[in-house]
């Protein structure tokens, strides 16, 4: 088989990716080890920036989107027995957020041309990045010009590189996440981020009957430490600290726990490989920004392919790795601070404590700093950055 681009993965990157490259005339083929129903019901994260949602409805995938996403105009920090609004309209006037689960955005994607994936395909590998780039799976070769490596953390493309030619930066955090769907109405209209020294704890949502919930919880815990009971025992313990304020309860439709992790790599490419998505970079999920740094990424990528095959021009792909990766170091940034901010770390620690409730008061009283929260989480526009 022979495509101009060859795709690993097909999360929201790679799928994204293969869309607007075929808008521009430019073929792909998209290479998933899993199946469509099980890419198609991994439930993660589910808070689109405006950029995110204006370059999914461009892709053509925005029909449902636009139809079913709650467009949410704040959030809610709540912390000592108080919960304390961010207002986007306010603090950030005519920028929003829109909520919609990552894999209804994978089956949006999907749905517009299954043709050009290809599941259940094991065993790929990647061959020749420096000149004639090949992708060889059971049972088959695919030659390109390009590979776009966009299968994620745990992928093939990046550790298919070269030893010594990548820089990672990287942290742990000493904790997990647990989340939940539950079949049951959102408590509240907006997110609601909660600091409680047990720990942390998110109410969200997907839809007016189906609610999304995480919990901070140790990262040696496994499900069997969290029966239904006490999930909702603990998130009733963390969310129910304001007056007037109390958690729905119902049945839990779906349940993991995600450990905690910031990673880099750089460049972000080799020869004619390019990463993009988490196949790069991981955020921890509180400032909910890892499926739109996939975007961001693609949109990049996009760009500097239609150049090279319109123009025949290889500076905007040689600008790839530095041009994404501005954005990138911004969403690392804000989503260590929003992590340590909001999570409860070492107990043994009083200074830090004091320092992490000193902020939290800054943030909900002081305009300037509820306002960096606030650009930071809406998303700050695609070309922002030191040119
Ligand atoms: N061969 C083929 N496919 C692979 C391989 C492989 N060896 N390894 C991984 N994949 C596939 C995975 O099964 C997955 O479907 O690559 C895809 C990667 O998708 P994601 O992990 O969703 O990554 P990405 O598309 O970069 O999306 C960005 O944003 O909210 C975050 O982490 C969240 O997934 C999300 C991400
Ligand atoms: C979610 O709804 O899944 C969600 C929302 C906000 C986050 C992370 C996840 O910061």
């Amino acid at each position: 088989m022979r495509t101009q681009v060859g795709i690993v993965g097909a999360g929201p990157a790679g799928l994204l990716l293969s869309h607007l490259l075929a808008q521009r005339g430019i073929s792909s083929v998209v290479l998933e080890k899993h199946s469509r129903s099980h890419v198609e019901s991994r439930v993660r994260a589910g808070v689109l920036e405006q950029g995110t949602v204006d370059t999914l409805v461009a892709a053509g995938a925005g029909e449902r989107l636009l139809r079913e996403g709650l467009v949410h105009h704040g959030i809610e920090l709540r912390y000592g027995g108080a919960g304390h609004r961010i207002a986007f309209e306010k603090l950030v006037p005519g920028r929003a957020i829109t909520v919609y689960g990552q894999q209804e955005v994978v089956k949006d994607l999907i749905a517009l041309d299954p043709s050009r994936v290809r599941f259940e395909v094991s065993g790929v590998a990647v061959h020749s990045l420096e000149d004639s780039p090949s992708i060889t799976f059971d049972g088959g070769r695919v030659d390109c010009d390009f590979i776009a490596g966009c299968d994620g953390f745990h992928g093939v493309t990046r550790p298919s590189v070269p030893e010594g030619v990548l820089t990672t930066f990287e942290r742990d955090y000493p904790f997990s996440w647990l989340g939940i769907l539950a079949r049951v109405p959102p408590s509240a209209e907006e997110l609601i981020y909660a600091a409680t020294p047990r720990g942390f704890a998110l109410h969200s949502m997907r839809s007016p009957t189906i609610s999304r919930f995480y919990l901070q919880v140790s990262s040696t815990d496994s499900m069997q430490a969290w029966p239904a009971d006490r999930i909702w025992s603990e998130l009733r313990a963390r969310l129910e600290t304001v007056p007037g304020f109390s958690l729905e309860t119902g049945e839990i439709i779906e349940s993991g726990i995600t450990p905690m992790r910031s990673f880099v790599t750089e460049p972000m490419q080799y020869g004619k490989l390019f990463l993009a998505g988490d196949a790069a970079h991981i955020v921890p999920p509180t400032g909910a920004k890892g499926l739109n740094l996939a975007v961001a990424d693609v949109r990049v990528l996009t760009a500097a392919l239609d150049r090279f095959y319109g123009e025949g021009s290889s500076d905007a792909l040689d600008a790839y790795s530095d041009g994404c990766l501005q954005r990138v170091w911004r969403a690392q940034h804000f989503s260590w601070w929003m992590t340590t901010l909001l999570h409860t770390f070492d107990t043994d620690d009083p200074y830090a404590q004091r320092l992490q409730t000193s902020y939290l008061d800054y943030v909900t009283s002081s305009e300037a700093a509820a306002t960096t929260l606030a650009e930071n989480y809406v998303g700050l526009p695609y070309g922002w950055g030191v040119q």
